[in-house]
């Protein structure tokens, strides 16, 4: 039987491979990038070939950048280097936007000097009988050159590695697999919805990678944590094919912080090492106490701290029980009814300030539904309670609606017109156009620059109609349809200056004391993260010349995707029965995201469910600590910028 290797450390005890974080993942790509060009160069001074098993992804970009950069600048040359990629989709043409032949062209080879004969990388194009040969083959190819020097990887959320998915043998070799609905659900950004992914690939088996002298499995950010912990600390199963590499003796996971933030030393330290015990960590450890033991704050005892690795915390800061006060009263002064501050009322533990009594807030939304999906409850409150409320859309949209419903739009725009007698002779061609242009659309392609305004359109209607529901006047709906949206898919690199330029202003002209954010940086889309940095940066350019800014909070709420732990939250704003269904008309407001969006992520639920779920688990989450007993809650968290 299988003996997981000796660890001595103790901080490291329940991690079963050797694991190195680094703070971000560029320092971890160029750390990545050197050790593959020190390979290279020490072959190449013995006049060997240095042999590679790459692999694609977004995980792997800056590891390339970097030996891209290292060839230009440094002269690394390539010329000894033999590549072997993990894994192609199936059916799948070299030249297509999707194949991995075109990813390894444009972020490595063509920026090399590799000579092309010695690149392999499975063929999608191949006849189902020519399969199993090329496979041999393959694996062939690999022994023949003595075995993969270096295999790069990242891992999938299924666990996946290369397209090894759940169920793979230990000892699998290359061959056609078919992909887990999640890695296509994962894919479908890329090849515009997961229906025109295909559902099969050819892929280097578990074995092949286990033959390679170093295997680095590379992860970035808290998409990745949970997968990464059931990896590097779970027990060995099929059920995550990841954790066959606990077997290897060559491997070394290489995360960011973020990967890294489920692993237990750094999710729940007290159970590794002794910590130094700072509020937000006594706060995050009794809420986990508590949720661990499926009990009320209030109710934990003595011996729950010594037997969960807090003794060290009830020894230092004990008696138990004024920890498990101060925790409690700390959460309890997060709930309020009032997220725009409660008018003359004692302020010093409320989450938000008395004054002024009417506030100018803005909610900015990344999407044109993210304010009701995410906070639409909070956000009719803060109307009704007579607030200047404002709402921003900060992109258009766009390319979340079906070819179809734009159709139907033009077509209501043709009938109309001809009713009242107009010539449609150019709408009606317009329209031809956009059919023909459907017809032999490729997948992902993006849309006509007149298809996108239409699609746009639809979205910005959807979106006035949901902030009018939720009480705002016209005239302070603003959907500034930010130009780095439509842009950032037809170049890369784009600037946001034009953007921030933009919301600068629209900051300046309303001078909010409240600024709402959407303040989840793994959303799938990218989006969110980008939106947000535009609004910190406008808030801290405005900072240094505007008054107005230094009394001007920015409160996080999450996207669609996520929310925040019970611990980071900072203001929780509970939602009556009735608050909840009024909640969910503005969501029905979206009505071309209603019943299947174009982009679902990885939750096939509808948005509204998604919502009423997450904040309800919240509230439930609250109830559990043994405070009071909510319908749903919306939470945020402050951001200091
Ligand atoms: C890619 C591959 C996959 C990816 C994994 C992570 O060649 O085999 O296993 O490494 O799906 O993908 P990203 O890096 O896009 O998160």
């Amino acid at each position: 039987m299988y003996m997981s290797r000796l660890n001595l450390l103790e901080e490291t005890r329940f991690e079963k491979l050797p694991v190195k974080v680094f703070a971000n993942q560029l320092e971890a790509s160029k750390m990545v990038a050197r050790r593959i060009a020190d390979l290279i160069i020490a072959k190449q001074s013995k006049g060997e070939k240095a042999v590679l098993g790459l692999a694609t992804g977004v995980t792997p970009i800056n590891v390339y950048k970097e030996l891209i950069r290292l060839h230009r600048e440094e002269d690394l040359s390539f010329h000894n280097v033999i590549t072997f990629n993990l894994d192609e989709y199936y059916p799948m043409k070299a030249d297509a936007e999707q194949s991995y032949v075109t990813f390894m062209n444009e972020n490595l080879f063509n920026h090399i000097d590799i000579d092309r004969a010695n690149v392999h990388i499975p063929d999608g194009t191949l006849s189902r009988e020519a399969m199993e040969a090329f496979c041999l083959t393959y694996e062939q190819k690999i022994t023949a050159c003595n075995g993969l020097d270096i295999q790069l990887l990242g891992i999938g959320r299924t666990g996946h590695i290369g397209f090894n998915e759940p169920g793979s043998a230990p000892n699998s070799g290359t061959r056609l697999v078919t992909l887990a609905d999640l890695t296509r659900r994962d894919a479908s950004r890329d090849f515009g919805g997961k229906e025109k992914v295909p559902t099969k690939a050819i892929t280097m088996g578990i074995g092949t990678i286990f033959k390679a002298k170093e295997i680095i499995l590379m992860a970035w950010n808290e998409k990745k944590a949970a997968i990464v912990k059931k990896a590097v600390e779970g027990e060995i199963s099929a059920d995550v094919p990841a954790t066959y590499l606990q077997l290897s003796d060559n491997v070394e996971f290489i995360l960011d912080a973020g990967a890294a933030s489920e692993l237990t030393r750094f999710n729940t330290p007290w159970l590794v090492k002794d910590c130094i015990w700072k509020e937000a960590m006594i706060k995050k450890a009794v809420i986990w106490l508590a949720q661990t033991l499926n009990k009320p704050i209030l109710k934990l005892t003595e011996e729950d701290y010594n037997n969960h690795g807090m003794a060290q915390l009830a020894t230092e800061q004990g008696p138990v029980y004024n920890i498990n006060i101060h925790i409690f009263n700390k959460i309890q002064h997060t709930i309020t009814g009032w997220p725009g501050g409660k008018p003359n009322a004692d302020d010093s533990q409320r989450p938000e300030r008395a004054e002024p009594a009417v506030k100018r807030s803005i909610v900015f939304s990344p999407h044109p539904d993210d304010d009701v999906i995410s906070m639409g409850g909070t956000f009719i409150r803060l109307a009704d309670q007579g607030h200047d409320v404002h709402v921003a859309y900060q992109t258009s949209g766009n390319t979340a609606v079906w070819d179809d419903d734009a159709l139907r739009y033009v077509e209501f725009a043709i009938d109309f017109s001809r009713s009242e007698g107009k010539d449609t002779t150019e709408l009606e061609n317009q329209y031809q156009q956009m059919r023909s242009f459907f017809e032999t659309k490729l997948p992902n392609q993006a849309d006509t620059v007149q298809i996108r305004t239409i699609k746009g359109l639809i979205r910005k209607g959807e979106a006035i109609a949901g902030a009018r529901f939720a009480g705002l006047p016209d005239s302070n709906i603003h959907f500034q349809s930010l130009p780095f949206y439509d842009r950032q898919k037809t170049q890369k690199n784009v600037s946001f200056e034009d953007d921030i330029e933009q919301t600068m202003q629209l900051l300046q002209a309303i001078k909010p004391q409240q600024v709402f954010a959407a303040g989840d940086f793994a959303d799938p889309h990218g989006t969110h993260k980008v939106c947000f940095d535009i609004i910190q940066q406008a808030l801290t350019r405005l900072k240094e010349t505007e008054d107005w800014v230094a009394d001007c909070w920015l409160w996080l709420y999450r996207g669609a995707w996520h929310e925040f732990a019970i611990h980071e939250i900072e203001m929780a704003v509970p939602l009556s029965p009735q608050e909840v269904e009024r909640k969910r008309l503005a969501i029905f407001k979206h009505q071309s995201q209603k019943d299947l969006p174009v982009f679902p992520g990885d939750d096939a639920r509808e948005f509204w469910v998604r919502a009423e779920h997450r904040t309800s688990e919240t509230a439930k989450a609250y109830d559990g600590l043994g405070l009071a007993n909510y319908e749903a809650i919306e939470a945020f968290k402050r951001w200091e910028f």
